[in-house]
């Protein structure tokens, strides 16, 4: 049988490029060899996003991004975490078994109370107890349904090793339930560069979005900061940012010529930039179309997800039955 490959989106800030070749594409690809299980994390934003309306504005964004760019629901079960109760009662179930510790050194809570700490401020100042506790509920998304394969950014790597450690330790104190995951790490896309050369992240508002107005995609690529040297210089491709994008989208002719280019002398970046414009435009044009029907049609984006939430759950509660009995929680079939 195919391997269960599961990812979850955090529906933060608008999809961009760098989620595109970091996330959507890689995961899109695994479709052809796994039985795939993606979801809308949605109550792992409300850790951070605290606006109603915002939140219910982004999971529309993320869902309709996804299917836009080739999620065909008909293979891929998509859904909502937020409509899965047995993630919430698998939550405290793995919650109780976690040490407190192991909590302590994930890394996205250690960092906020670093920060708070060179701040000086109080350790846990203005952290909130569902940041602490966000690889317990990240534990149940996984396991929840035999996962095997967990394809994420760098960034959450340790957040499945915390994963494994929650269900081996299950496995061992009751029953084999759980399979234990492996975290699967796009290294070629890892650091896709932002419009200022750092990584693209919404946080350094360095993004190029993906379906936005042509008129943000032209300013935002015009925006790319390069060096000054002039055209007639000698330039290396793999020290320049506005490379490094343009390779993702031009074919590999243009790549090798544009290189070529680059090390001769003759590189203009205005026309680089021209180009990657239209890269993106023409790459993005039909997905652009269908993204924009689906975001006034919000009812087809429920149906879809509501469709494919019934899918997983008649994966989640057999798993769900079988934990509670290891438990003690329900014997009824003891
Ligand atoms: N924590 C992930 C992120 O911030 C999103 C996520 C939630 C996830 N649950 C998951 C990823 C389960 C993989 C598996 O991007």
């Amino acid at each position: 049988m195919a391997k269960i490959v599961l990812t979850g989106i955090k529906p933060t800030g608008t999809p961009h490029i760098g989620n595109y070749l970091g996330m959507i594409k890689p995961a899109l690809e695994l479709v052809q060899s796994h039985r795939a299980l993606y979801f809308i994390a949605d109550y792992h934003a409300l850790t951070t996003e605290r606006d109603p309306e915002e939140l219910n504005r982004q999971v529309y964004e993320v869902a309709a991004t996804w299917l836009a760019l080739g999620l065909d629901p008909e293979k891929v079960v998509f859904f909502r975490q937020s409509d899965i109760p047995e993630v919430f009662v698998l939550t405290w179930i793995l919650a109780c078994l976690t040490s407190k510790g192991l909590l302590n050194r994930a890394h996205a809570y250690k960092a906020s109370v670093e920060e708070n700490i060179r701040q000086g401020r109080s350790a846990d100042d203005n952290i909130n107890a569902g940041l602490f506790s966000y690889p317990v509920l990240m534990a149940a998304d996984i396991l929840l349904f035999g996962t095997h394969v967990v394809p994420v950014g760098q960034d959450q790597k340790q957040h499945v090793e915390i994963v494994r450690d929650i269900a081996s330790s299950f496995n061992s104190h009751y029953g084999k339930v759980f399979t234990i995951p492996e975290v699967l790490i796009r290294k070629d896309v890892m650091n896709v560069p932002g419009t200022d050369g750092r990584k693209m992240s919404k946080t350094y508002r360095n993004t190029i979005p993906i379906f936005a107005d042509d008129k943000i995609i032209r300013r935002q690529v015009m925006g790319i900061i390069t060096d000054s040297k002039p055209p007639e210089i000698p330039k290396n491709p793999d020290a320049c940012n506005l490379f490094s994008l343009y390779r993702y989208f031009a074919s590999p002719g243009a790549v090798k010529e544009t290189r070529r280019i680059y090390l001769k002398g003759g590189a203009r970046y205005s026309d680089i930039k021209k180009e990657l414009i239209e890269l993106l435009l023409e790459k993005f044009g039909e997905g652009r179309r269908k993204y924009d029907a689906l975001m006034r049609d919000k009812p087809a984006i429920e149906r879809i997800l509501k469709q494919g939430a019934e899918t997983a759950r008649t994966i989640a509660e057999p798993l769900l039955s079988k934990v509670r009995r290891e438990i003690g929680i329900d014997l009824t079939s003891l």
